[in-house]
């Protein structure tokens, strides 16, 4: 399924005839992070319609991909430190890596503490992953949009601090900083804290509900249209709700105050345990979080929710948690998805349900990847 939509991607592109757009960045065609640089924003926007549409064939489709900042819009980059460069895996080829000095999708803030960073780590030994020798792995530079507030995590091969000169060159720079330890052969750029050697964490803003985001933790890296989406979501959230794939507690908090109580489960621990301190920070009363896997959980949930957020990685669910879904009884199902061909499959499992609305957002600008937020309602 994946290399079918590979190939249709770049069918689509190789059969673009727009008038092109000049691409802002130098590295474009090399770096494997931007793929429609060269293409119109208006056009990359059809086009992802259309990628999107084919892979809804038979279940739905989208009118239009609403539209986001096209750049400067990430607010999470994971830059990779290997063989004397630090940056991105060359296009279609992740044993090269394009050494970066600017990025044109990430934003401001990080841009510039990244040209801070690069002096130092022309003196740092790298990691080689294919050979799996070396110190620093990742620098992972994270923004929030509506605080404005940069954090830089540092993951290396070895428990022990050998960064102590960028550490201080940086510290007027970064509100947070953090050295994380991952030494296995997989290539992680998350893992132990060793150190933070100042804070540990960043907050957001979304409308007033504060998400205290650490250097472990998944937040949506594109604050604007994530936020666009859960404003969608606590429109349609009603009752009694549950958060399936949680993370750290961002839409149950979000929709605590339109609902009557929020349950949010979530597999990973540190999720929860990051869920548990934004309802404390944003001191909500009606929301409770489960460590669980969401398999696990719904075997045994009754049918008390009137409302079911799904929120899954690209994966999706397992069909047995979508069977059980179908048969909770809840009158709404609320899906918000990165990835269409498993969306599609997943709602082929509802079928005590309509899809009843779909919509498209460009939450990955200059890459063919788009978020899907999806209503469905019971049938009976
Ligand atoms: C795309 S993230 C969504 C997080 C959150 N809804 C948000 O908007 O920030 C998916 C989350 O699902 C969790 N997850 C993945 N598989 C799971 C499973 N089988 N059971 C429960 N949670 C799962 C991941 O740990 C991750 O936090």
């Amino acid at each position: 399924m994946k290399k079918r939509q590979h190939i249709y991607i770049n069918r689509l592109m190789d059969a673009y005839r727009g008038e092109g757009a000049v691409p802002p960045c130098p590295l474009f065609g090399s770096c494997g992070g931007c793929l429609f640089q060269h293409i119109r924003y208006k056009d990359q926007l059809a086009l992802k319609k259309e990628i999107v549409n084919d892979a809804l064939r038979g279940v739905a489709a989208v009118d239009q991909v609403h539209p986001s900042e096209p750049y400067r819009y990430r607010g999470r980059m994971d830059l990779v430190v290997a063989f004397g460069k630090c940056g991105l895996r060359r296009r279609g080829n992740y044993r090269a890596v394009v050494d970066v000095t600017a990025c044109s999708i990430m934003k401001e803030k990080s841009n510039s503490l990244l040209g801070k960073i690069r002096p130092f780590i022309e003196k740092i030994e790298g990691y080689d992953y294919l050979r799996h020798r070396g110190y620093l792995r990742y620098v992972v530079l994270r923004e929030t949009s509506y605080t404005g507030r940069v954090m830089a995590n540092f993951v290396v091969a070895e428990r022990e601090n050998r960064l102590a000169a960028l550490l201080d060159g940086i510290a007027a720079d970064a509100d947070s900083i953090s050295l994380i330890y991952s030494g296995g052969l997989a290539d992680l750029s998350y893992g132990d804290i060793i150190e933070n050697v100042r804070a540990g964490y960043i907050e957001e803003d979304f409308d007033g509900i504060r998400y205290r985001i650490t250097p472990n933790s998944f937040f949506q890296s594109n604050a604007e249209a994530a936020l666009r989406i859960y404003r969608r979501i606590r429109e349609e959230a009603r009752g009694r709700v549950l958060d399936l794939c949680a993370g750290v507690g961002s839409i149950s908090l979000f929709i605590a105050e339109a609902s009557e109580h929020v349950t949010g489960v979530e597999k990973s621990t540190e999720a929860v345990e990051n869920a548990n301190m934004n309802k404390e920070l944003n001191r909500i009363g009606n929301a409770d979080f489960i460590c669980s896997d969401a398999k696990d959980f719904v075997r045994d949930a009754g049918g008390n929710y009137e409302t079911i957020i799904l929120d899954p990685p690209r994966s999706g669910l397992q069909r047995s948690v979508m069977e059980h879904i179908d048969r909770m009884g809840a009158g709404k199902i609320i899906y918000m998805s990165c990835n269409p061909a498993s969306f599609r499959d997943d709602v082929q499992f509802l079928q005590r349900y309509t899809l009843e609305s779909i919509e498209a957002y460009d939450m990955f600008g200059q890459t063919p990847h788009v978020e899907l937020l999806g209503v469905l309602k019971r049938k009976i």
